[in-house]
């Protein structure tokens, strides 16, 4: 008796250590939405990349200062194959031991960022071992023949040697975090492909671009079978260079998530959207906007494709977030510049329902990538980005929950229109900048470009409305026309664990306008109604 009660006694001690390891992230995908699930719930990543050079210890007091400004959730973090295995064969994982210790700390979760065969092009990031040596990791040849400083993807030693390397730190990384998933998502490589070239032309490269188009990628194209100047034309280089890149990178991934489960994405160096000229002159290979169906076939390990977007214009920003959100991919804008006009754009972003919005080169180590970038990193520089993830962070969560349920729509402000149009179904909302809060004079704009709001649909004829330096009216959508449209009831509150907590009422002067939004934080239930 006594035996059978200390034996229940002991499992219920170990319910709760049982629990404890929660399940691990990963990415979702029904009927064209998406979601990030970590802890088992749907995530939305407001992140913050450091600098190339910040992932060392010395450099992380710089980082943390920074991100804790921001009011990031997800801080993006370089690991690079040359700091790892220095040596052929000697491992060194003391520094992604300290990064996740230090992670937990502050309260944020991890993506890590694998920077080895690729780092923009080149393998500057491998070890000398490996970037050094041509004849056993052989570089990239143009069609004359000249050596490039891109490493080919068509070298099984290549290959062998950065996928053990990868499926050693994964190991590692199963090991340390398993349990907590401070780590939520790998990029491998980064900003993979080849500037120069529309592909390698060495012998072994020639060789497979005279064979066969593979069967996954000539039904994901609906073709029919050829070698790939037959089947692709003037776009067989790009298209025969994205296959060997994606393919390479699809093995890395593969055996990484083999030994340890958790999403894996690459990220591109975009191309111009509406003048992209010709490969090579963007980066060959890597998955741009018109060869995500070859990395979809290539690569199908990869949970998404994200677009690096350094591109400040609105235009070609919405086109590049437009073509990246696809039912077959979850939209994750996986870098973008640091300067100011570029943090409206996370209520455009979001407002794709997919995996978050990640500004580059935060951290307060001095460096900036301007003219990318803000001219200097500092509290001024990052405020707009810190002001819009203050407003969302107190309830990521709901708005990740909407995200995930396809209620979620958001816009940015544009620099030659004031106003926007949002078809929320049954309801529409129109969105105007830079009003004073009083009257009804046209939009004329923010002086400086700031606007953005999120809605979020809660109910059949409710709506979480929020944002920053734009007014939202609400009206009848095609459901109710012919009615006159009444706003029933605004309430500001505010959220805290997930929960509605009613503040006051908005009546009068507050509402006649609409509902405008400044630089004061807050957020809105409004529900619709007609008369
Ligand atoms: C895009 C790359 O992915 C980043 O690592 C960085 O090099 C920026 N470009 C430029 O700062």
């Amino acid at each position: 008796m006594k035996s059978r009660l200390l034996s229940s006694a002991l499992a219920l001690a170990l319910i709760p250590t049982m629990t404890l390891a929660a399940e691990a992230p990963r990415v979702v995908n029904e009927n064209g939405r998406h979601a990030l699930m970590v802890d088992g719930k749907p995530y939305l990543i407001l992140g913050a990349q450091v600098n190339n050079s910040s992932a060392w210890p010395s450099a992380m007091e710089k980082v943390w200062p920074a991100v804790e400004y921001m009011h990031a959730n997800t801080v993006q973090v370089p690991i690079a194959w040359e700091q790892v295995e220095p040596k052929e064969g000697q491992f060194d994982f003391s520094f992604l031991d300290s990064l996740v210790g230090q992670a937990r700390e502050h309260k944020v979760r991890l993506v890590l960022l694998w920077f080895a065969t690729w780092k923009n092009n080149g393998p500057g990031y491998a070890p000398e071992w490996v970037k050094l040596d041509n004849a056993r990791f052989p570089r990239v040849l143009n069609r004359d023949g000249k050596q490039l400083g891109s490493l080919s993807p068509h070298n099984p030693a290549t290959l062998e040697a950065d996928r053990k390397a990868f499926v050693a730190l994964m190991k590692h990384l199963r090991a340390i975090d398993g349990d907590r998933h401070t780590v939520i998502m790998m990029q491998v490589e980064n900003e993979a492909g080849t500037y120069g070239t529309d592909r390698d032309h060495s012998p072994a490269a020639d060789k497979l671009f005279a064979g066969p188009v593979p069967d996954a990628l000539l039904q994901r194209t609906h073709k029919s079978a050829g070698n790939w100047q037959q089947v692709y034309g003037a776009d067989a280089g790009e298209y025969f260079h994205a296959w060997s890149v994606a393919h390479f990178i699809e093995q890395v991934a593969k055996a990484g998530k083999d030994v340890y489960d958790i999403p894996m994405y690459a990220n591109a160096a975009l191309r111009d959207p509406f003048k992209p000229g010709p490969a090579g002159g963007y980066e060959s290979g890597g998955p741009t906007d018109n060869v995500l169906d070859v990395w979809k076939a290539a690569a199908p390990t990869l949970a998404t494709l994200g677009p690096d977007i350094y591109m400040p214009d609105y235009a070609r920003y919405t086109a590049v977030i437009d073509r990246y959100a696809r039912p077959d991919n979850a939209l994750f804008v996986a870098e973008t510049g640091s300067s100011k006009p570029y943090a409206r754009y996370v209520f455009a972003a979001l407002g794709k329902r997919g995996l978050g919005f990640s500004p580059f080169g935060i951290d307060f180590t001095g460096y900036s990538n301007y003219p990318l970038g803000a001219r200097k990193i500092d509290a001024d520089a990052l405020e707009p980005f810190a002001a819009n993830y203050a407003l969302l962070a107190p309830f990521i969560d709901v708005l990740a929950d909407l995200s995930w349920q396809g209620k979620l729509w958001g816009a940015s402000e544009p620099e030659e229109t004031h106003t926007q149009d949002l078809d929320l179904g049954e309801w529409s909302a129109r969105v105007g900048y830079g009003q004073p809060q009083f009257g009804v004079d046209p939009a004329p704009g923010n002086t400086e470009l700031k606007g953005g709001v999120l809605i979020g649909q809660i109910g059949k004829d409710e709506f979480l409305v929020t944002g920053r330096h734009a007014r939202v009216n609400f009206g009848n959508g095609k459901a109710h026309a012919g009615r006159n449209f009444i706003m029933a009831r605004v309430e500001e509150g505010h959220y805290e664990n997930g929960k509605w907590i009613f503040d006051r009422i908005w009546n009068g002067d507050q509402t006649d306008y609409g509902l405008n939004f400044t630089d004061v934080p807050q957020v809105l239930h409004v529900r619709l109604s007609t008369f």
